[in-house]
């Protein structure tokens, strides 16, 4: 039996809390509530503008968390210090832009290089397992094994969009492939994330290679009707193959 890794994400509890500038609904809550029913990490994407997880929220959900805090961060200064001094087990290093709605691509591995390669061996040392994600590229795979990370994230954004508009998908299905073939004989951990839905996960998780997904925004709002343990499981199960 082959088992995919589930990493939720609860960024969008957060969302929601700051909606209203409230207290509540807690990320920390949601995080626990996550590693009690199965999850095998969590991710929280600490942006340059807060929109959503805080720093408060990054302290409270590394103190209190059994299971591997999932850190999202660009590739800047202000992050690195923060991820040096907090030390999540993973980091997932991505692109930002401050006027996107959600990470939109990959990260442009030509772009700030050394100083990729800096933060990539500063985190490194302090035990952090590191991934980038990227698009389904060839090009960028390689370039990522070049960087000396753990793992690389999958940008599925544009195979969701298509399953989810009900159009041709199968094309965007095998670069992805590819580049999973790809990732696992350059010795790269495969994981794949962004835009996830039942649907899509389980079109995705018939791809061999892939050891970890994270999911957030479908999730969460699946939460809404089902309550989080429930779609948690219902995940889980078509991540158990
Ligand atoms: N993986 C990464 C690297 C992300 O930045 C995000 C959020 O954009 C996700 C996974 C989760 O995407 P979603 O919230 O669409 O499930």
């Amino acid at each position: 039996m082959r088992r995919i890794r589930l990493g939720v994400n609860i960024d969008h509890v957060a969302t929601v809390r700051n909606a209203r500038g409230e207290t509540y609904p807690s990320p920390l809550r949601a995080a626990l509530l996550a590693e009690k029913n199965g999850a095998d990490s969590v991710t929280i994407h600490l942006r340059e503008d807060r929109r959503h997880i805080n720093e408060l929220d990054l302290k409270e959900i590394k103190t209190k968390l059994k299971i591997p805090l999932n850190l999202e961060i660009a590739a800047t200064k202000e992050m690195l210090k923060i991820a040096s001094r907090s030390k999540p087990p993973f980091i997932c290093v991505v692109p930002e832009k401050r006027e996107e709605i959600t990470t939109e691509g990959g990260l442009n591995l030509d772009h700030n290089k050394d100083f990729l390669r800096v933060l990539i061996k500063k985190l490194k040392k302090k035990n952090s397992r590191i991934s980038l994600f990227i698009e389904p590229s060839l090009k960028d795979i390689e370039k990522a094994k070049k960087l000396d990370v753990d793992c690389v994230e999958i940008h599925t954004g544009k195979l969701c969009n298509l399953i989810n508009k009900k159009k041709k998908y199968k094309k965007e299905l095998k670069r992805i492939q590819k580049v999973v073939q790809k990732g696992n004989e350059l010795g790269l951990e495969v994981h794949a994330g962004h835009g996830l839905t039942f649907i899509s996960a389980k079109i995705l998780s018939k791809i061999r290679g892939i050891q970890e997904f994270n999911i957030g925004h479908f999730l969460v709002g699946e939460s809404i009707f089902e309550g989080l343990p429930l779609t948690i499981k219902k995940f889980k199960k078509i991540l158990k193959l």
